[in-house]
This record gives structure tokens, sequence and C-alpha cells, in this order.
């Protein structure tokens, strides 16, 4: 599916993409020899082809191919070369030039502390490096951004929370001193049998803060329905979360669907991520049936790097062709992005 000038050209902004999940193969190679760590790929080529064949996230499937690895595994492998300030800053960097490229006016990246700080990387090293990116890359590209600390829903929570109270000095919101870095939490990683409610203390420190809350419902995962009735109805003190990751799965039922509506919940969908394993003629009737009941969703690329190099564009190219929307609708949507975001008025009137 090639991008036409139409899709090309659309002002944009990006709301639910992972930087570690923008990290290309040429870069994870550079920073591999810039660190000396060795990647168990013999050759570049053979690095690229890794990237062909993650499967799909199903932890709960043990009897998986060996070798291959799941898609969350081939992601924290991949964040593995990221070790020095500078290493954020150009991952960082390299995501934003491209947003540029994309026409991608402003975005709010996602980053995990806890993916690093793991492995022994100071989180100062992450937020340093990512906040260099964003003041520089709103110089050189005019690209601005304001991102999203996820806990990791697979680790304890007390880790999460300390990750938060390490990175809390580099928040926006009201955090005194605050570095501006980030301006809301997530919540992503493996979510099986790790519910949002888990989390609700992680949330209510944030909203504490003065920041913005989102998480994922990742589409098709066990329990989803329940995770997004969650979402809806009961984090955040039952007042809901402002908008959910992915969350397609609420279009089987009314009563979520309807919450959504009446909460003014938007979904961040990243078309392509379920196109991987879902037919063309099951998913986009789906997400039809949901901009035809008036729910605000909008198009994202979620971790292009480890999904064929699909990027915000080729994922709204897919809605535009295969949900057969009109240039109207197309606007709308890259309108609902603007609505959604959390950017200060000015910044979404700059982009309207
Ligand atoms: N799902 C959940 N967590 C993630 C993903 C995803 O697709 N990508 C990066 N973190
Ligand atoms: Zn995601």
């Amino acid at each position: 599916l090639s991008i036409s000038p139409f899709i090309a050209s659309l002002p944009k902004v990006e709301l639910h993409v992972h930087i570690e999940g923008t990290l290309t193969p040429a870069l994870r190679w550079n920073l591999a020899e810039r660190n000396n760590i060795s990647l168990p790929y013999e050759t570049f080529e053979e690095l690229k082809a890794s990237y062909a064949v993650t499967l799909n996230h199903r932890p709960e499937l043990n009897g998986r191919q060996p070798g291959i690895p799941t898609f969350l595994e081939a992601y924290f492998a991949g964040c593995e070369v990221l070790r020095t300030e500078d290493d954020f800053y150009d991952l960082a960097m390299a995501y934003l030039h491209r947003c540029a490229e994309m026409n991608v006016r402003y975005t709010e990246p996602f980053f995990d502390i806890q993916a690093h700080t793991r492995r022994g990387v100071p989180a100062n090293a992450v937020l340093n490096g990512y906040l260099r990116a964003q003041h520089d890359a709103e110089k050189q590209f005019n690209v601005k951004s304001q991102w999203i600390m996820c806990f990791l829903r697979d680790e304890a929570v007390e880790d999460g929370l300390a990750a938060y109270h390490e990175a809390r000095s580099w928040a926006a919101g009201t955090v005194k001193g605050g570095k501006g870095l980030f301006h809301a939490v997530g919540l992503a990683s493996n979510a099986y049998e790790r519910p949002p409610m888990l989390f609700e203390e992680g949330f209510s420190l944030a909203r504490a803060d003065g920041l913005h809350v989102t998480m994922h419902c990742d589409f098709g995962q066990k329990d989803t329905h329940d995770h997004i009735n969650e979402a809806i109805f009961e984090v955040c003190g039952g007042e809901g979360s402002e908008r959910i990751d992915h969350g397609l799965d609420s279009e089987d039922r009314e009563e979520l669907w309807r919450g959504l509506l009446e909460r003014n919940i938007g979904l961040t969908l990243c078309p392509h991520a379920y196109h991987r394993r879902t037919a063309t003629d099951v998913l986009f009737p789906k997400v039809r049936r949901l901009l035809e009941r008036g729910v605000k969703v909008c198009i994202n690329s979620d971790d292009p790097t480890l999904m064929h190099d699909v990027w915000i564009d080729g994922n709204m190219q897919k809605v535009y062709t295969y949900c057969g929307l009109t240039k109207t609708e197309m606007v709308q949507l890259a309108r609902n992005a603007v609505d959604m975001s959390w950017a200060k008025d000015d910044v979404k009137s700059s982009i309207y």
C-alpha cells in the first residue's frame, strides 16, 4: 500500500508510539558498535531479517516456535544497545526527525524507564537524553513533543512507583522545578493477568502531580473487556482513564462503547498492529462501526520498526483505503488526534 500525497501532506499528531519501538535496525547496529555490545547476529542483513519474524505477543501460548521471540521479547531485546544519554538522545532525535518528514507536528511518545533501570542504566541518562531531544527537535525540526512515562505492568507495582519517584523531577504538571519532559503516565507491556486497577496508586500519584493518565488495553488480550471496563469506569477513583490505548475490543459490547461516549474517552488505535493478525474484512469494519457510533479515535503507529516499518502515515493510509473513508473523514481523524492530545491550546491551534 503506497502512501498517497493527500495522506503524506496531512498535518499529523501522534499519540501512541513507543520510542523504544522506533529503534531502527541501522541505529541498533551502530549503537551496538559504539557501546561494544555483541549482537546475536553476524551481519547487519541478519539483524534486519530478524525483524520480519516477530510473532504476535501471546504469552499464554507456551508452545510457540523455539527461537522466535514474542513481540515484547524482541522489543526489550532491542533496548539492550541503549546505554548512555547520547544513545537515548539519538533514538529520540531519529524518531522526531522522521516526524518532520511525515508532517507530524506534535507527538506524545511513550517511554519505559524500568526497561532501562532494571538493566543498570541510570534513570537520568534516559531522561536527560529525551529532554535534550525534546528541546533540540523543536528548534531544529519544528516538531513539538510532550512525553508519557509508562509503568511496566508485568513488573511489581512497587517498582513502577519507585520509577515514578525517580522520574518525577523531569515531569511537567504541578511538579515544583519539574523539567517538563513528560505530562502523563501510561501503562504498557504484558497485560496478561495484570488489570489496570493494580496500578491505581500510580495513577493517583500522577494525578496529584497534575499529570494526565492513559493506559493500554491491547486488542485481543485475555480479559480485555474487563480491562476496558476498569479503564472506563473504575480507575482514577472512578473517574476513568482520560484516553485508552488500543481498546478496540470495546466495539464488541454496547456498555463499553457507550461508556466511552458518555465519558468522552478517545481510543488511540494502531490499525497495522491489529492487521498483522486480523483479516481485512474483520478489522476495518470494526473500526468503521466505532466511527459510526461516534467514538473518538485517532490513528497511530505503536512500534513501527517492529511492525514492518509501517509508520503513522502507513497506518492512516490503511484506514483511508480499507475503511473507505472520504478525505473529509480523514481530516476529521487527524483533528481527533489534536483534540485528544494534551498539548497546550496555542500548540493545538497552530496545528488545527
Ligand atoms: N503492547 C503493550 N506494551 C507495549 C507494546 C504493545 O504493543 N509495545 C511496547 N510496549
Ligand atoms: Zn502501544
